[in-house]
């Protein structure tokens, strides 16, 4: 690839995900995207972008977006957010009088694992909240994602990948005939999945307690980051949580946020 695909790539990715790319990622490009030119009949990337170029077809452009995002996961990843979030976020919001009703979202959500194990943790909590209503919003850019999240299916692979046994063998059921696993119906059932891009309006999934923005902001420039914190503080109260991954700084350049002390990769909203 030239570098004048390069950069045509680059410029369409920023402005379609907020994907940064540097210099050194021409490789990660040629491969992600070599599959998409072929489905498309084309035998290069550079015959692709000439495509893209001439006819430039939503379809294409979706899935040159989709080939790019990374979608790693995995159950309960980093832990801490997830013990923090039964330890101490939850006590928190049952000592709030009046309050009995919570609305999460997991704003990147990829496979699935993030909001299944936040379901996990409000059923694990059940008896100490008990008539409590909980609602959990999961959302990505990727279609293809989203649809194996709903499905809850995963391999031995990604259930060894975090997920304690006690909890496989409670919310889990081995699929008859092979290793893999199905979430069971009443953990898929508290999970209401949806496409959002994190730079598109974000209003219309209302306001939220609790905000899971997980290892996505780290593929982003830093202007793009401050403007999705700012935008995601549009949608808390208040004292409301956003958990960052452990290692994802948070640019604020409005200081809206303060970082907790308690747990790495929270913020509240001042
Ligand atoms: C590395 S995964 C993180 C999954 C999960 N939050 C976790 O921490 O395990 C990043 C996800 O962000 C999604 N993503 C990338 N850019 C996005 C955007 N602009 N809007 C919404 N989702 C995006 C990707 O499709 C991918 O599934």
């Amino acid at each position: 690839m030239q570098a004048a695909e390069f950069q045509f790539l680059s410029g369409l990715l920023k402005k379609r995900s907020g994907l940064a790319l540097t210099e050194e990622k021409q490789y990660l490009v040629e491969s992600r995207l070599l599959p998409v030119a072929r489905k498309h009949g084309c035998d290069s990337v550079i015959s692709l972008v000439s495509l893209i170029k001439s006819k430039p077809k939503e379809e294409i452009l979706n899935e040159v977006t989709e080939a790019m995002t990374t979608n790693e996961s995995l159950f309960f990843r980093d832990t801490k957010p997830f013990d923090y979030l039964r330890q101490a976020t939850l006590p928190e919001y049952k000592a709030i009088p009046g309050k009995n009703s919570l609305r999460i979202w997991s704003a990147a959500c990829s496979t699935g694992q993030e909001p299944y194990s936040i379901a996990m943790c409000l059923l694990e909590e059940a008896a100490k909240m008990a008539g409590w209503r909980y609602e959990i919003i999961a959302t990505d850019l990727a279609v293809k994602v989203l649809d194996r999240a709903k499905e809850g299916v995963y391999s031995q692979f990604e259930i060894q990948r975090g997920l304690p046994i006690q909890m496989l063998i409670k919310y889990f059921t081995q699929q008859p005939g092979t290793t893999s696993w199905q979430a069971k119906e009443n953990l898929r059932t508290m999970v209401n999945y949806r496409m959002q891009n994190l730079l598109e309006d974000l209003s219309p999934l209302g306001k939220f307690d609790i905000i899971f923005c997980r290892n996505v902001l780290i593929y982003f420039d830093e202007d793009t980051r401050a403007m999705v914190a700012g935008h995601l503080a549009r949608l808390l109260p208040r004292g409301g949580h956003l958990f960052l991954g452990s290692t994802e700084m948070l640019i604020d350049r409005t200081n809206l946020f303060t970082a907790s002390d308690q747990c790495r990769g929270l913020y509240r909203l001042k």
